[in-house]
């Protein structure tokens, strides 16, 4: 560096005015600086070993003994001064840096390449939806009931006997009220029947929708609480074959006009004559394959023509009135429409499932 040959060559201790200019200089530089690495190298110039700041100490020792002193006081306050300049200068460099990470780091949360960054129903809401809409359609009323019912609406008044394995404990969750063991946690939605029968406003024509709990342990085709939709219709000659027409509508809505619905006879306490609703695979076409057990179809829910003692519990005239009743679960319903493999992934919330709906 030319300045320290100079100074080491000079005979002369740097002036008054030397300092100044040295000063001057530093603080051009420090200012300039326009990177933390910028400045760390004016600051080695400036004040560094190699500097015409240092040489200037180390020519203290040539001067009068008098004058030492003093000019050790001009140079500590030099040196003080510039690295004030330099620390502010830090400081400015390091928000300016701070700044512009953050800008470069930032993420508009508002919006997305698709849209609105905003999330959307559940797919198991999105078909609950879709089916009332289908029924709202044909005129049925959307009811809700009680997800915690007793006993009676549950299985007595629904005509399922007393022995029946659902009414243990292995089957139900008990809530801990009144006498043991007769409130629960419905098991199915149609409770939900005798609550609008008891309402007394007949004909009926409605669909619920809800959740029902079950003490099954969590698995690919079962999970402890799920969603079924009962269907129940009241009125004065209603026949299997409103029933079957019914089913056949709404299972067209939602799969398609190509899937083929078909009954097969079943049992439940509550309906007589009962039957299992079947629609036919919609991955094979009825050809066979695993997903049908080879079988070409598909079992979806229960249904039947209202049992007369379910009437009669409910204090509706069962010489007047006639009815059906149907009831599936919505959650299977999706599994099947989608082909999702495991009914797990429905409360798992994981976006990367959950978006794909
Ligand atoms: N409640 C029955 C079940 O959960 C389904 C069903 C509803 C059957 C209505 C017949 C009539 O399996």
């Amino acid at each position: 560096m030319p300045d320290i040959e100079l100074t080491e060559g000079a005979t002369r201790p740097d002036t008054a005015a030397d300092l100044a200019e040295i000063e001057t200089e530093a603080r051009a530089r420090i200012g300039a600086a326009a990177s933390l690495s910028e400045l760390e190298e004016a600051e080695r110039e400036a004040i560094g070993k190699r500097s015409r700041f240092s040489a200037s100490y180390q020519q203290i020792g040539r001067l009068e003994p008098s004058e030492r002193k003093e000019a050790g006081r001009h140079l500590h306050e030099l040196r003080t001064r510039l690295e004030a300049a330099a620390g502010a200068k830090r400081s400015t460099l390091t928000a300016a840096a701070r700044a512009e990470r953050l800008a470069a780091d930032r993420m508009d949360l508002t919006e997305a390449p698709g849209g609105p960054l905003a999330g959307h129903l559940h797919l198991v809401t999105q078909i609950r939806e879709e089916l009332e809409d289908v029924f709202v359609g044909m005129g049925y009323e959307i009811a809700e009931g009680p997800e915690v019912e007793s006993d009676w609406y549950n299985f007595q008044a629904l005509n399922v006997p007393l022995d029946h394995p659902a009414r243990s404990s292995v089957d139900t969750f008990f809530v801990e009220a009144g006498e043991p063991e007769t409130i629960l946690l419905r098991t199915h939605t149609s409770p939900v029947q005798i609550h609008l029968l008891e309402r007394g406003q007949l004909p009926i024509y409605a669909v619920v929708p809800g959740r029902v709990y079950r003490r099954d342990t969590p698995d690919a085709t079962h999970l402890p609480v799920f969603h079924q939709i009962e269907g129940l219709v009241v009125d004065h000659g209603v026949s299997f074959g409103d029933l079957a027409g019914t089913i056949d509508t709404f299972v067209h809505a939602i799969f398609g006009a190509e899937v083929r619905t078909r009954l097969r006879p079943g049992y439940f306490p509550f309906t007589e004559p009962s039957a299992e609703f079947e629609i036919s695979c919609m991955i094979c076409h009825g050809a066979g394959c695993r997903t049908c057990a080879q079988t070409g179809w598909i079992e979806l829910g229960g249904c039947g023509m209202v049992n007369p003692a379910v009437f009669e519990a409910a204090g509706v005239d069962a010489e007047e009135w006639t009815g059906f009743a149907f009831g599936f679960g919505i959650d299977r319903l999706a599994i099947m429409r989608h082909g999702i493999a495991d009914l797990r992934l429905f409360i798992e919330n994981d976006v990367r499932f959950l978006q794909q709906f």
